[in-house]
């Protein structure tokens, strides 16, 4: 089958590999029909993330048909159209038990290498390195996809594969991001990162009844399309965020802020962003956390600081001090997909939001390689890319 491979810092490539087969009883296998690339992605891309090997297959925001399913699968059959999230979940564990499939303590087979870095390890996840489990991932024709019965939505008639692909990752992780933030009909929430993340979290916020939504980035596309869904915008580039947020709420700080950007901000941002560049550079820092530091400064007394732009290692310069004497809240995750699933395709059937609203490019696979720079570079107003293999 053709799939978009990675060969180190930069280089995508769309090749030859061997179709996937059904290795265990619980498996099924997909025929893609359509996939994403996510802002997790170009974290690959840049070589941030550590154990990729040359020739891994990415990608995991992915659906298809399923096309053949092992002895054991009861849930799928042949035929059936599917979203498949990213988080692979066995469903019977400590974690799944209790709906946390992102800590799934059974779907890592190399547990002892993240174990070393993070303390404990989460669950394996498609296309994410052999950190989470060295798991082919869906930017590719065919998938497999282990413990099917756990992992993908059947999708109902009538919706296109559009309207339904980001329930596979980016949906359920800007509404979840919305739903740490206990949001109460006066809040207003900060929102930093306007790309497919950002969006998803500004809509959903709304949603879930904020009066009002700040959404801070850059790019001038970004900030339209998150004025459209009612955002009030702060453009970081020109003003002064944590002026501008001040200004915007009674000098209080906003009820909650969402870092939905992570470890790679634009590094001309501040003078904290430019240090943090110099130190992962000459490896003496592993992340760039200027959103979060700023996010955090922002936040009003008893606040809430919801993280899901994601960070590897150990971060500098974090203000303890701040949120501590100030009661803030941290929540933070690699969204537990499976959890969200159900009620946000309900959302989507009854048309309180469509996801596809972020698409600006639809290709082939075989393009894939060269919209992966596209998109990294916010070039020819990308937002988000879908490819059709
Ligand atoms: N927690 C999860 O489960 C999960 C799931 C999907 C994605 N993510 C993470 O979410 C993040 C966003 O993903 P995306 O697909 O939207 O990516 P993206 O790269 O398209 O979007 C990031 C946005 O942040 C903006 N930005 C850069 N510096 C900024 C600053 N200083 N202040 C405000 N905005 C700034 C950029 O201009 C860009 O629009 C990534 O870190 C990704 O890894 C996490
Ligand atoms: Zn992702
Ligand atoms: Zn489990």
């Amino acid at each position: 089958m053709r799939a978009l491979t990675w060969h180190g810092k930069g280089d995508m490539r769309c090749e030859s590999v061997p179709d996937p087969r059904i290795e265990h009883p619980r498996d099924a296998i997909i025929k893609v029909t359509a996939c994403a690339i996510c802002g997790s992605d170009l974290h690959i891309y840049g070589g941030l993330i550590p154990e990729m090997k040359s020739g891994d297959v990415v990608g995991h925001e992915t659906m298809g048909e399923v096309v053949e399913v092992g002895s054991e699968t009861q849930k799928l059959k042949v035929g059936d159209r599917v979203v498949v999230p990213f988080t692979i979940a066995c469903g019977e564990c400590f974690f799944c038990q209790r709906g946390q499939y992102s800590g799934c303590e059974r779907t890592n087979p190399d547990r002892k290498t993240a174990e070393k870095l993070w303390g404990h390890s989460p669950a394996g996840l498609f296309g994410y390195s052999h950190i989470l489990g060295g798991y082919p991932g869906g930017q590719a024709e065919y998938m497999r996809v282990p413990h099917a019965d756990v992992g993908p939505i059947k999708v109902p008639d009538g919706l296109s594969d559009e309207q339904v692909l980001f329930l596979s990752d980016i949906f359920p992780t800007g509404y979840m991001a919305a739903e740490f933030c206990d949001i109460k009909p006066e809040d207003t929430i900060a929102v930093w990162g306007c790309g497919p993340v950002g969006q998803m979290a500004i809509r959903s916020a709304f949603l879930l009844g904020a009066k009002r939504v700040i959404a801070i980035d850059t790019v001038p596309e970004r900030l339209v399309l998150a004025k459209s869904a009612g955002a009030e915008t702060i453009d970081f580039m020109q003003e002064e965020v944590y002026e501008r947020i001040n200004d915007l709420t009674h000098g209080r700080g906003a009820d909650a802020c969402i870092d939905a950007v992570g470890t790679e901000p634009e590094t001309d941002a501040s003078f904290d962003s430019r240090l943090d560049r110099a130190k992962v550079a000459v490896g003496l820092g592993t992340d760039r956390p200027h959103v979060l530091r700023q996010a955090i400064q922002s936040c009003r007394n008893f606040g809430i600081v919801s993280i899901v732009g994601v960070y590897g290692g150990f971060l500098d310069k974090i203000p303890m001090g701040s949120a501590i004497n100030r009661g803030l809240t941290f929540r933070m995750a690699q969204t537990p997909v499976q959890r969200y699933l159900p009620k946000l395709m309900e959302r989507i059937v009854k048309g309180e939001i469509d996801p596809s609203f972020v698409i600006t490019h639809r290709a082939p696979l075989e393009d894939g390689p060269a919209l992966y720079k596209t998109f990294r570079d916010k070039a020819d107003g990308c937002i988000k890319v879908v490819l059709k293999p």
